[in-house]
């Protein structure tokens, strides 16, 4: 009988290591006090199962813009939702300092990086797709832009974690040494 319960219990943590619920993961993200690293982060946004139901509060789409929702924000960490038309991506940018992992929820993602020297300014490295379900980390110096691309013909849903929360952030053009500075959270957040 006990070899029984303890099979039950095994079998009830074994579901519980494997899984992790949106609620689960905003708490997690909540009782960090300091950033959590990109491994722990990744792990967890791998794992987690996200219903329609956890995202609905969290979506809307705006014809101009991407649009970042925020989920949770602390000293330490911040989850978004951003929703995006075809067409719509972000300015080329650095995370001045932070770290981010990003799980495309629904739709296709491109993601392009660059690298900067100051002497030849800003140039092109490397561009991918990144489809439904994949999860892609940026270190902090990594210069890349995020998008829908145009052509997909469907919206984009991406989860967005970053650690510290995303503060001012440099911007960049290709072919110039130019750097202007983008403060993210001048955008609507809700
Ligand atoms: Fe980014």
């Amino acid at each position: 009988m006990s070899t029984q319960i303890n099979t039950e219990e095994n079998f009830a943590a074994q579901l519980n290591e494997d899984s992790l619920t949106f609620g689960q993961l905003v708490e997690w993200l909540q009782s960090q006090t300091t950033p959590p690293s990109i491994e722990e982060i990744t792990a967890r946004l791998t794992q987690v199962q996200i219903t329609s139901t956890d995202l609905q509060p969290y979506l809307g789409f705006k014809e101009g813009n991407y649009w970042r929702h925020r989920v949770c924000r602390n000293q330490s960490v911040e989850m978004l939702v951003i929703c995006w038309r075809p067409g719509q991506k972000t300015p080329i940018h650095d995370h001045n300092g932070s770290h981010g992992v990003v799980r495309v929820q629904e739709g296709l993602m491109w993601e392009t990086m660059f690298t900067y020297e100051d002497a030849q300014g800003l140039r092109y490295k490397s561009g991918r797709e990144c489809p439904t379900s994949e999860v892609t980390g940026a270190a902090e110096p990594d210069i890349h832009q995020l998008g829908n691309p145009d052509v997909s013909g469907q919206d984009l849903i991406t989860i967005h974690v970053y650690a510290p929360p995303l503060g001012v952030l440099k911007t960049y053009k290709v072919g110039s040494a130019n750097v202007d500075l983008y403060t993210p959270n001048d955008f609507p957040t809700d």
